[in-house]
């Protein structure tokens, strides 16, 4: 049986175009180009800009991560793509181009699913073999970024059970409203998280879902009692004390709601390690949370070995890919390639 593969990997799931060249679990090359600066001025991610600049931007990506990976198209094993979930029109381009290489390089192509590939995100090494996870089953991923909250369970590679996730907005999404709120630009995670580490959680927000016995997530009631009680302070008191404060009051919050949910489920399932990936896990103060949570339980907290394999990246759909690979988990028919929006095959 095969085990070994390089795997060219594409991930335009949202505004990120990133391309990988991975070798079994080992990251060679990982270039991601953040769009976010287009979107900055709407506020938002504008799916049909996010496409046409993917579709702008793909060729050269790949090409870039071929040569910094010291591989050409010859040499690769398979193609790997993000199918899903994510914008349809910015995933559209990298599945497109998959799809033909796959076709003019005569490669198998992995489908892969974003929310699976945040999961395995700690289990990457890095260009020389170092770093990695070493699995200990079942493991409970917490995946928190600007499009999903999720607690799955992963009783093995390709076998994962989704507990829990959002009723409403992501996590991610509260912290980019909020942060609008206080016009402090786009994305909000990283403003809202430098502010607050010079203020004080002095103000009391109420912890979204705190009473509900199932392990689901709401994000969208604390993002309006955050406007309610903005709206009640008159400007001239919104000083940067104040947005420091109210930014670590927020955050403390939204990490408040996490880990009620997570230590639920902890209960409930006993885990072996906790595997923690997605944009907002940058969150120094989330982090601290979890650690405190897993602390109690003797678990362990895993991370991928670099900081850039939480935000959108195609290393780790890479890397997920192989996993695939090895159990011959390709695409059987090119012309039907389906999406698959849930983490949930058990
Ligand atoms: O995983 P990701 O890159 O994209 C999605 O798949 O959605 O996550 C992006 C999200 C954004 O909402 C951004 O505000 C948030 O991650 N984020 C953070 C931090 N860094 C990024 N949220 C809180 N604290 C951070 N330090
Ligand atoms: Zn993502």
């Amino acid at each position: 049986m095969k085990t070994e593969f390089i795997i060219l990997a594409i991930d335009t799931s949202c505004d990120e175009t990133s391309v990988a060249v991975t070798k079994n679990d080992w990251v060679l090359a990982n270039i991601v180009y953040s769009q976010v600066e287009f979107h900055q001025k709407y506020g938002g991610v504008v799916p049909f800009l996010a496409q046409k600049i993917h579709q702008k931007l793909i060729k050269e990506v790949i090409n870039k991560a071929l040569a910094k990976s010291g591989k050409n198209f010859n040499q690769l094993d398979a193609v790997a793509v993000t199918i899903g979930p994510g914008l349809p029109p910015a995933l559209e381009v990298g599945v497109k181009k998959a799809k033909e290489i796959a076709l003019k390089y005569k490669l198998p192509l992995v489908g892969v699913n974003h929310m699976e590939a945040h999961l395995l995100s700690s289990f990457a090494k890095n260009s020389k073999g170092k770093g990695g996870l070493k699995p200990k089953f079942p493991a409970l991923g917490l995946l928190v970024s600007g499009g999903h909250t999720q607690l799955v369970l992963m009783k093995d590679f390709g076998r994962y059970k989704l507990l829990g996730e959002t009723i409403d907005d992501a996590a991610g999404e509260a912290f980019d409203k909020v942060a609008k709120m206080l016009n402090l630009g786009y994305p909000g995670g990283p403003i809202i998280s430098q502010l607050a580490k010079e203020g004080k959680a002095k103000y009391q927000l109420p912890v979204p879902m705190a009473q509900s016995k199932d392990l689901n997530f709401s994000f969208s009631g604390l993002k309006t009692a955050c406007l309610y009680f903005l709206q009640k302070i008159p400007p001239e008191q919104k000083t940067r004390q104040f947005i420091c404060d109210f930014a670590a009051s927020f955050e403390k919050t939204v990490a408040k709601a996490l880990t009620l949910k997570l230590e639920k489920a902890i209960n409930k399932f006993k885990p072996r390690q906790i595997l923690l990936g997605g944009g907002v896990i940058n969150n120094l103060t989330i982090r601290k949370e979890v650690r405190k949570i897993a602390k109690k339980y003797h678990l362990e907290v895993c991370l991928p070995y670099t900081n850039k394999l939480l935000t959108d990246n195609a290393a780790m759909v890479g890397v997920c890919a192989w996993y695939q690979a090895k159990r011959k988990d390709f695409v059987k028919n090119l012309k039907t390639l389906d999406r698959q929006p849930n983490l949930n095959f058990w």
